[in-house]
């Protein structure tokens, strides 16, 4: 097949904005802190294995995914770099796990004897971090239980405890003391794991914001994710951050509806005068939320136009009047920039009471991706069919 896809709607990512994004961190983090990259929910939703490569060739040590699976499907990309899995890897999933080298969280006693009694059967060590319970109510252990833990974890001969962890509720929320009270456990717990002469060699706590704020000590790796992508949640952090991802689609239909004529499912939108309404094959379906009905924003001809009725499953239509004249074909923005205007992830999120994180990793898997780099387009991806 000569075209990797058909599609006039498409993701572009930009994989300079990505390695950039990573020296950023470089620059601000001190020499002997790693960066963990956090390409979970398929790098939020800009390509797991393209982004990883991009980070771990600026500077990133390691990559975080949520399951096993998005682990298999980067070492099935041949990437070699280590590999933590946030989340609980469930018994059934402890072997093919271990074979293809995933790093474990583990939080419960029981979990951590299954791991040990398989990495004992395949003749492995399995690597674990202890994820710490520090306030964020989700996986982890208590504080006080972390010494008891770790000598239970060192009588078992296949299981190595490389790591030891915790996450913040809170850590984009400067006027929050509630990260303070958390920093200071997880900080308490590895000064008592030096009092008690424990090494592990991994000890982190900072996601992106928390990365932001610096200053965690004791410290020596970073688990960065949305700022991966260029969203920065701590206003004065002394990093430039850049959008790694436009959404971009093209006018199918061009049309000029007479004043009165009702637009899409519910005719929740009636034209009020003679008005240009274009259709945009991109929906629902494909991550634009249904929420942006009649609230939304497009860009085209460089000026933004409404969202017009309710959004569909796989289209979507612009009130255009104002940008004519205007063709089918011609591109538009829903994400990203074009001329001297901007949509954001943020403003999305805003309009639809949720937040960045959600509007980037619900970007649909049958949009094509195109990946570019030095402003040259360098692959795609289409896992519609795509090999
Ligand atoms: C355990 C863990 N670490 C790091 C991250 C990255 O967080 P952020 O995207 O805020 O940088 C996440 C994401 O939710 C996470 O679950």
């Amino acid at each position: 097949m000569s075209h990797s896809f058909f599609r006039d709607t498409y993701i572009e990512v930009d994989l300079d904005a990505i390695e950039h994004n990573i020296s950023q961190f470089r620059r601000i983090l001190s020499k002997d802190t790693q960066i963990l990259v956090a390409v979970k929910a398929d790098a939020y939703g800009h390509g797991a294995v393209t982004v990883s490569l991009a980070a771990l060739s600026a500077g990133a040590s390691h990559l975080g995914v949520a399951f096993v699976d998005e682990g298999i499907q980067l070492r099935e990309a041949q990437i070699r770099a280590p590999i933590l899995v946030f989340g609980y890897t469930p018994p059934h999933a402890i072997e093919t796990a271990m074979s293809f080298d995933l790093t474990f969280t583990v939080f419960d006693r029981e979990h951590l004897a299954q791991i040990a009694e398989v990495a004992k059967k395949v003749g492995k060590t399995a690597k674990v971090h202890l994820k710490v319970d520090t306030g964020m109510g989700r996986l982890g252990i208590p504080p006080h239980e972390v010494i008891s833990f770790i000598h239970q974890v060192r009588n078992l001969k296949c299981v190595e405890l490389e790591g030891i962890y915790t996450h913040f509720a809170t850590s984009d929320d400067l006027n929050s003391s509630y990260y303070e009270q958390q920093v200071e456990q997880f900080e308490d717990v590895l000064q008592q794991l030096e009092q008690e002469g424990i090494y592990i060699p991994l000890r982190h706590a900072a996601n992106s914001s928390a990365a932001l704020r610096k200053g965690l000590k004791k410290c020596n790796l970073v688990r960065v994710g949305i700022s991966t992508y260029g969203f920065k949640d701590v206003p004065n952090a002394d990093v430039d951050l850049k959008y790694a991802l436009n959404l971009k689609s093209t006018i199918s239909n061009l049309k000029c509806l007479p004043r009165g004529s009702g637009v899409s499912y519910g005719k929740t939108y009636t034209t009020t005068s003679d008005e240009w309404i274009a259709t945009i094959p991109i929906g629902y379906a494909d991550g634009i939320p249904r929420q942006l009905s009649n609230i939304g924003m497009a860009i085209v001809g460089d000026i933004r136009v409404p969202i017009v009725g309710r959004v569909c499953m796989d289209q979507l239509m612009l009130n255009v009047t104002d940008a004519m004249p205007l063709s089918v074909g011609d591109e538009v923005v829903l994400i990203g920039s074009q001329g001297d205007q901007m949509i954001t992830a943020c403003e999305i999120a805003d309009l639809t009471g949720t937040i960045h994180y959600e509007i980037v990793t619900r970007l649909g898997s049958r949009l094509p991706r195109l990946y570019y780099q030095k402003g040259k387009l360098v692959c795609t991806r289409n896992l519609l069919y795509d090999d």
